[in-house]
């Protein structure tokens, strides 16, 4: 489950640091990830998502929007190229190979940035929580499963796995979900 620690910029002292409070979120297993929004806006960052107000630090559980980023290989070897591993959950784009990196619940995908229907680059809509075509506006989980649309099967995945803490991905192997179903399954890698 992810959990967003949303620092009040009204708070006084005394309360917990956000910092001791990811680490106790973290060591209890949860993916957490924190904000400090300007004064002004703490109250709606608040109202987006129920949760709790503990001395001076929101707690918002079950928020499942992810952050996206853009995310750069560090490494590359023939087709394979390495990413650091996300430490939580959320979207990262490598727009110089075309790779969608995700992070979703407990597992690691690889996407192919194009979409399966006419090869338009695919975005992510943060606030719906999936992506989406921006030209005929097929529909897709954050795990690449199809929802709605033109496009006839779910965004592809290239073959990742993890090595000496990195997600390794080969833009050789790439998967669709129609024609090699097994494979596109199985196209995962288990946190
Ligand atoms: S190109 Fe993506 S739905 Fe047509």
């Amino acid at each position: 489950m992810q959990v967003t620690l949303v620092h009040n910029p009204t708070a006084g002292t005394g309360s917990p640091t956000t910092e001791e409070l990811l680490q106790i979120l973290e060591d209890a297993g949860f993916a957490a990830t924190a904000c400090s929004p300007k004064a002004r806006n703490f109250n709606s960052v608040i109202a987006r998502a129920s949760g709790v107000v503990v001395a001076g630090v929101a707690v918002l559980v079950g928020d499942d929007r992810l952050p996206i980023g853009t995310a750069r290989a560090f490494a590359a070897q023939a087709d394979e190229r390495k990413y650091p591993v996300p430490q939580a959950d959320g979207v990262t784009i490598d727009r110089e190979n075309e790779v969608i990196l995700v992070r979703f619940q407990g597992a690691v995908y690889a996407f192919n940035l194009a979409c399966p229907h006419e090869h338009t680059a695919l975005r992510w809509r943060e606030a719906d929580g999936r992506f989406q075509c921006p030209r005929h506006e097929s529909k897709y989980k954050p795990d690449g499963t199809y929802i709605s649309g033109r496009a006839t099967r779910s965004m592809d995945r290239f073959a990742v796995r993890q090595e000496a803490g990195a997600i390794v991905v080969d833009l050789s192997r790439l998967f669709e979900s129609d024609k090699q179903a097994a494979e596109w399954a199985a196209a995962t890698v288990k946190l």
